[in-house]
């Protein structure tokens, strides 16, 4: 068999061949082009196979909350790993898996309390789906199936969690989609869908989901799901009262609401999960991507515990949450997921996470005063994005994928950050520092001028 390191001088040598033997998330051939392939990390950096150096401003993808090589996390996983790698899932479950679900009751808001661990943000955004539909059976509304979700959302690549979805790059050429979704307008302030301004608007965004789920009948209406800040779109930070007009909506219509807090869960937006940020708790929270660092795949479906009672009763009765996947509360990815967590509370990562947020926001905004093509700042903590405009008066975008040049340039100055035609957006490991925050500026500065030209 080849070994690595003579696969990794092939590919060099011949990259064409090499290259071919593997689906990429980019576009394949484009990507080729200028293959990206990363061999180590360490802090907040990687470093490619060529030995070229990468300040990672995007945590890979919002996953690397802790840092690369967190000499804990990695102690924790080798002591898992000396102990019990897997336990049968069809037969219950294993210690760590039982003491990180108590942990994250802990640490959630309000009375979110029982988790569903998978390995992926799909599996639990689709789990959500699923826990609400069976809820509602339950309860005696076996009518109550369809889910609200908004456009330009990003939910996950399954087929539930596309259906629910609202990006029409991904989901067009997949249709048709499952039926019993349906989608809203996202709180875009900068480009309200309704042509309106805040706060005169009076957050039609969110009273007119009353009106959509008045219109299909509350009967019909298990749940409504969005990211609390929406990241595909550019960053959609809602104005502040947005989510508890959803919240108090889905309260009188008996509708779940779930949160998809894969990006914004785990100290990304400064708190522990955006919904403290906005003061909010949902019927359910998703959460994946950094909740295990990216140590080993892992994420959750954390539901109110009213939620959960309905699913115990006696067998003739019941069928319990009919949901599950082979590698669900695997103990390594939760042995990984406890060191994390302990990471963030213990070194108050959600406190720098807010500290330095701000100053990449005031950074940002220093970079909108210098340069007339950034129209928008938006986020929260460490999760911020730009949106680029041709003209601030009349917002019209900018021609020829804007973002894509800056973002590919930035590349180019060794830095990664998630990129769009229209925006670019920011979301750094929570053990950024100040000069690395500087840094991430001031590469970005570089990048926007020699773009400009
Ligand atoms: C907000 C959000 N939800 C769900 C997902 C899906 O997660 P995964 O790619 O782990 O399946 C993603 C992935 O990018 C996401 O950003």
């Amino acid at each position: 068999m080849t070994s690595i390191p003579e696969l990794i001088s092939e590919a060099q040598a011949s990259e064409e061949r090499f290259l071919r033997q593997i689906f990429v998330r980019d576009q394949m051939a484009e990507w080729s082009k200028q293959p990206l392939i990363m061999a180590r990390a360490d802090g907040v950096h990687y470093w490619d196979v060529q030995g070229k150096r990468y300040l990672d401003a995007l945590s890979g993808i919002y996953v690397a909350s802790v840092g690369h090589n967190n000499r804990r996390v990695i102690e924790e996983i080798r002591r898992q790993l000396d102990r019990l790698h897997f336990s049968p899932p069809m037969h219950g479950t294993n210690p760590v898996a039982v003491q990180l679900a108590n942990l994250l009751a802990e640490l959630t808001p309000g009375d979110l309390a029982v988790t569903k661990f998978q390995t992926g943000g799909s599996e639990v955004t689709e789990a959500a789906i699923k826990l609400a539909r069976q809820y509602h059976r339950l309860m005696g509304h076996p009518g109550k199936y369809k889910v609200i979700g908004r456009y330009l959302s990003w939910h996950g690549s399954t087929l539930g969690a596309l259906s629910a979805s609202g990006l029409k790059g991904r989901k067009t050429v997949n249709e048709p989609m499952a039926p019993g979704f349906l989608h809203v307008f996202p709180p875009s302030c900068y480009r309200c869908p309704f042509g309106k301004a805040y706060p005169e608007c009076g957050v039609t965004c969110a009273t007119i989901v009353e009106q959509v789920i008045e219109l299909e009948d509350p009967e019909t209406v298990a749940a409504l799901i969005v990211e609390p800040i929406g990241h595909t779109g550019g960053v959609i930070d809602p104005p502040e009262e947005y989510l508890p007009i959803l919240r108090s909506i889905c309260d009188r219509h008996n509708v779940l609401l779930i949160f998809d807090e894969i990006i914004t869960g785990m100290g990304r937006t400064g708190r522990m999960f955006a919904a403290e940020t906005f003061g909010v708790v949902p019927d359910v929270l998703c959460v994946a991507k950094g909740m295990s660092g990216g140590y080993a795949p892992l994420s959750a479906m954390i539901c109110r515990r009213r939620i959960a009672d309905a699913f115990w009763g006696p067998i003739a009765e019941n069928p319990g949450f009919v949901e599950g996947h082979t590698f669900e509360g695997n103990p390594i990815s939760c042995a990984a997921g406890i060191a994390v967590l302990r990471e963030i509370v213990e070194r108050d990562l959600c406190g720098n996470a807010r500290r330095q947020g701000e100053r990449l926001r005031a950074g940002l905004e220093d970079l909108a005063a210098k340069y007339g093509v950034i129209g928008d700042v938006r986020g929260k903590g460490l999760f911020q994005g730009i949106e680029f405009v041709s003209d601030r008066a009349t917002k019209a975008a900018m021609p020829d994928a804007f973002g894509v040049k800056v973002g590919r340039r930035a590349l180019e100055n060794g830095l990664l950050c998630r990129f769009d035609p229209h925006w670019i957006a920011l979301g750094p490991p929570l053990i950024t520092t100040s000069e690395q925050i500087d840094e991430i500026v001031a590469i970005l500065d570089r990048s926007l001028g020699e773009v400009l030209g």
